[in-house]
């Protein structure tokens, strides 16, 4: 499962992270994401609108890789996995979710915030990891700081990263991409304006770690 979730970081540089109000706009969402180079996106479990749009994404997408994203308990595992989620990330990760989640149907991504929490989800058997909120907890430089004590661990941070600032991140050898919001706002969402979301996704895609 680590070895499928490696692929599906490393499909995009970024991880659209998306609140949809509305599922039927969900298969717009993701035929835009997908045709601009962004086959990742991550439906965070904030709205009740959120399985639906999994479940069509999964359906009427086969060629977009949907996560499941603010899964924040046990019983939500079973249900985004049922909707059709490939993989599940998490904001955070407190031990008994994470025991829960090493018995998941699907692989998971999940968070932590600090060197402790990453040393108890690698004791659990994740490598690859969700750093939120990324930018208040210590940015680029932290993630630079911990390539040296956690050299098997990888990162996808998320939390107030942009265009601007996303390259400092991707520049780093243990972040396969970023995850952010700044691709498909809520209101661009809710306007449908999809060309506008096509535009940001496009640039998204075009970031690309420096080889
Ligand atoms: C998340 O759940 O990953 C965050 O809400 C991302 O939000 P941001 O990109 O707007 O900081």
């Amino acid at each position: 499962r680590t070895e499928t979730l490696r692929k599906y970081v490393r499909m995009a540089p970024v991880i659209p992270v998306v609140t949809i109000e509305d599922a039927r706009t969900s298969i717009d969402l993701a035929h835009t994401l997908v045709r601009a180079g962004l086959a990742v996106v991550e439906v965070t479990l904030r709205t009740p609108a959120a399985l639906d749009a999994i479940a069509a994404i999964a359906k009427a997408v086969p060629e977009a890789i949907v996560a499941a994203g603010t899964v924040l308990t046990e019983s939500q595992i079973a249900e985004v996995a049922d909707a059709g989620a490939k993989f599940i990330v998490t904001p955070g990760t407190p031990p008994k979710l994470a025991e829960r989640l090493s018995a998941a149907p699907i692989p998971v991504m999940p968070g932590c915030a600090t060197v402790t929490e990453a040393m108890a989800l690698a004791e659990a058997g994740f490598e690859i990891l969700k750093f939120f909120p990324a930018s208040a907890s210590g940015g680029a430089a932290w993630l630079r700081s911990v390539q040296g004590p956690l050299p098997a661990l990888s990162f996808c941070p998320t939390g107030g990263i942009d265009q601007a600032s996303a390259p400092a991140y991707l520049s780093l050898a243990n972040v396969p991409c970023v995850g952010g919001t700044w691709v498909a706002p809520a209101e661009l969402l809710r306007k449908g304006d999809f060309d506008r979301i096509g535009e940001l996704a496009a640039a998204a895609a075009a970031l690309r770690r420096p080889t």
